[in-house]
Parts: C-alpha cells; sequence; structure tokens
C-alpha cells in the first residue's frame, strides 16, 4: 500500500500548528510571561525559540521527511537504535491523559452551554463546581471517552481526509474565535491593566528561573521530543522546504499564544481577579470571572469551544506516531491501528481520570524526562550520529547561506543538546538557580 502524504505545504502547516498550540499556549504561556518580566520575558522566549525549540522541530522534520517512516524505524535507520520505540510510548502515553484533560474541556462546555458557568459569583463556588464534577467517575472517564471518540473518529479517516483536512478548517475556526475573544477582552474595563501586566518589560523580573522557564516551554510548546514532528515530518513531500515550513509553525504558534494571553488576562482583570495558571485558571479562575461579566455567557461558551478544537488537533498529534508504528511495523490496517491506539490511551487515560495525584505524577514524568529525553534523541542522531553535514547537505540542499549552515550545525550538534540537558536537569531539581 502507498504510504500517505500531505496534500499541500500549508495542510502540513496548519496540522503541525494544530499540534503545536494546545493547553500549554492558553494555560501556561500567558502567566508565565506576565509573571517574569512580560516583554523582557517575551524577548528571551524568542531568542531560546531560535536555540533550542525552532531547531528540535527542524531536526524531527527532517528525520521524518529523510525516512518518511515512522519514529522507530526512522531512527533506526539513521543510528538512534531502539530510541524511536521509547519516542512512541511517550507520545502514547501523552495522549492517554491529555484526553482526561481535554475531557474536562469539552465537559466545561458543555456546561457553559447549559449556563452553569455563569452562576458562581459566590468566592470558591467555581472551585467546588471544578472539584465536584473531576470527582465524579461517571463525568471525568465519560468525557474523556467522548474525546477520545472524536479523535478517533478524524484519525480513522487517513492522514489527508482525516488529519490535513479536519485541521484545515479547525485551525482558520480557532483563529476566527480567538481574534473575536481578544476584541471581547480589549473591550473590557481594565483592559489596559492586563496589557501592562502581559507586555511592559521588567528587566528585574527576568531571572536565571525564568529563563530556564523560558527555554523549556519553547521545547514543550513545539510538541517534539514525542515522535508526533518526526511522524508529520514523514508525510512531507521532498520538495517542501523544512526551514521555510517549520518558521510560520514556530511563528503561529507564539502569536497564538500572545493573542489567548490578551483574551484570558483582559478577562480576569476585569473583574479585578488574580491572573493564575494550569487547570485552575481555566476550570476555577475563569467561570468565576465569567459568572461576573455581562455577556459571560457567550464568553465562556466560545472560550471552551476554542479550547477544545486546540486540544483536539494535538491529541491526534499526539496518536499518529504510535498508529503509524502499528501500520508499518506491525502491518495493522489504519482503521485498525487506530482503534488499538484509541482503545489503549482511553485505558491507560483511566487512572489518570480518577485520580488527580496519578494524573500530576504522570505528567510530570512524561514531560519533565520523557519529551527532553526524545528531544535531546532526536538533535543528537541528526548531529552525531548521521552527521551534521549530511543532514545540512538535505535540508538546505540549494546550498543555503553559510550563516545558515554554521546556525543549524551549531544547534544541532553543540547549542540545543546541551540546552536540553539543562531544561532536564532543572526539571528534575538537580540543578537550582
Ligand atoms: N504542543 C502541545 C501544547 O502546547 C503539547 C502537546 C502536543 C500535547 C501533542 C499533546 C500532544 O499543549
Amino acid at each position: 500500500m502507498e504510504r500517505e502524504s500531505w496534500q499541500s505545504r500549508i495542510g502540513f502547516i496548519f496540522a503541525a500548528v494544530g499540534s503545536a498550540v494546545g493547553l500549554a499556549n492558553i494555560w501556561k504561556f500567558p502567566y508565565i510571561v506576565g509573571k517574569n518580566g512580560g516583554a523582557a520575558f517575551i524577548a528571551v522566549y524568542l531568542i531560546c525559540l531560535l536555540f533550542i525549540g525552532f531547531p528540535v522541530l527542524v531536526a524531527e522534520i527532517l528525520i521524518g521527511r529523510k525516512t518518511k517512516s515512522n519514529p522507530s524505524r526512522a531512527l533506526a535507520s539513521l543510528g538512534g537504535g531502539k530510541a524511536g520505540l521509547c519516542i512512541i510510548a511517550t507520545g502514547f502515553i501523552v495522549s492517554s491523559f491529555y484526553s482526561v484533560v481535554a475531557g474536562w474541556i469539552l465537559g466545561y462546555f458543555i456546561e457553559a452551554c447549559l449556563g452553569n458557568l455563569t452562576t458562581l459569583k459566590a468566592q470558591g463556588s467555581a472551585a467546588n463546581l471544578f472539584h465536584t464534577l473531576v470527582a465524579s467517575p461517571l463525568w471525568a472517564v465519560g468525557f474523556h471517552f467522548l474525546f477520545m471518540f472524536f479523535c478517533v473518529a478524524i484519525l480513522f479517516r487517513g492522514v489527508r481526509k482525516g488529519i490535513e483536512r479536519a485541521t484545515s478548517y479547525i485551525m482558520p475556526l480557532l483563529f476566527f474565535i480567538l481574534i473575536g475573544l481578544v476584541i471581547n477582552g480589549l473591550m473590557l474595563p481594565n483592559a489596559d491593566k492586563a496589557l501592562q501586566f502581559l507586555f511592559s518589560p521588567n528587566w528585574s523580573q527576568l531571572t536565571p528561573m525564568a529563563i530556564i522557564t523560558a527555554l523549556g516551554h519553547s521545547f514543550f510548546t513545539l510538541s517534539v521530543g514525542q515522535g508526533t514532528m518526526i511522524t508529520y515530518g514523514s508525510y512531507l513531500s521532498d520538495d517542501d522546504s523544512i526551514p521555510g515550513s517549520c518558521l510560520p509553525i514556530a511563528l503561529a504558534d507564539t502569536l497564538i499564544s500572545l493573542l489567548a494571553a490578551v483574551a484570558i488576562f483582559t478577562v480576569v482583570f476585569s473583574v479585578g481577579a488574580q491572573p493564575t495558571e494550569g487547570p485552575s485558571l481555566l476550570f476555577e479562575t475563569l467561570p468565576h470571572v465569567f459568572s461576573h461579566l455581562p455577556g459571560g455567557y457567550f464568553a465562556a461558551l466560545f472560550f471552551f469551544f476554542f479550547v477544545f478544537l486546540a486540544a483536539l488537533t494535538s491529541e491526534i498529534s499526539a496518536m499518529e506516531p504510535c498508529i503509524a508504528y502499528l501500520v508499518e511495523e506491525r502491518g495493522f490496517s489504519r482503521g485498525k491501528a487506530v482503534l488499538t491506539c484509541g482503545g489503549g490511551a482511553f485505558v491507560l487515560g483511566i487512572p489518570s481520570a480518577l485520580s488527580l495525584l496519578f494524573l500530576d505524577r504522570i505528567d510530570f514524568f512524561v514531560t519533565s524526562v520523557m519529551i527532553p529525553l526524545g528531544g535531546f534523541v532526536a538533535v543528537v542522531v541528526i548531529g552525531w550520529r548521521w552527521g551534521a553535514s549530511s543532514a545540512l547537505r538535505e535540508l538546505l540542499p540549494e546550498k543555503g547561506s553559510p550563516l545558515f549552515s554554521f546556525y543549524f550545525s551549531l544547534c544541532f550538534k553543540y547549542l540545543s543538546p546541551l540546552l536540553i540537558v539543562l531544561v532536564f536537569l532543572h526539571a528534575l531539581g538537580i540543578l537550582s538557580l
């Protein structure tokens, strides 16, 4: 059977941006920008993207396109041994617990439709609602299942008709909803305070810790280290420029994060609430704020729909490496591979749906250990195993400028692996600043 490929370069870009834009852009980036020096942090973040996020993204897409195969075979054929299997397992585990949290979002979207997110005026009532809902096994497992069902339905149809077509509708829709949320936010009282919190440059808040945070985030947000970008790259045609395709991905991811930051914190500041991050921002602070906001019903509805779309396009990308592996290495039909992977991720996600502690632990282990290792393997395979000069011939076939060659070989061989190790040691508490 002929291997599938993207129909167009823009289709690939939509799918990859869909993968990159996820919960981290929405519940993490806005907060870390505000807390770590606003525009000063954004400047540092862009530099971090340049030296860690972007080169690792390019490395993974290159590995995929060169080998035209799933991460297991791809890495094995470039001298990475069995590391690809571990990377596929990472994506699979991520998809299991990501679907649980995305299920909460779907559940909150339904709550928003029912008008239940605009009656939480009393202090603590939004937090109570959240804890009651997630403590209900039926609610948590049920929405985990429903969310997984949507993903399976898209993935079932294949790369072009499933992933590419779905993301080419979803991403523009997501962007338009986000613009609507930004405009709404900017018209609220105290919008200037939110913009000041987010963007006024404060160099004194830019601590070494903030720089490590920027490094780590620039890496995770681009969905590297878990086989996703290797697999998406494997469906890319040889004629498409990799740096030219990866640049818009990194820029769109950053732009959407910045817009989400404006959309969220203008709403939070409009009623004088405190900025927060993570699940408490989405499921506690925002519903409380929506309850005080004129037009809060629609703001809540559109907001949770926006987050749902972002999570959906990330989740399908986390599942695809495992599906490609089952099809190419184990001889499964696409349908059987999708059902096996979807069913397996659903079952593996159940402990996370039933226990917040379990969810926290597995999330920490995967994002602090397995994902950095996966990214590290990708750049080291490119820089040292395949060899930076062979990789560069493939990457810049028209003999790009010597500056580009220097930049990529510096990153692949030294800078990116070193920075990943730094992030890794810091996340494990071995390196403290
Ligand atoms: N890039 C996603 C985010 O920012 C992370 C992710 C990708 C998670 C793929 C799951 C699957 O949230």
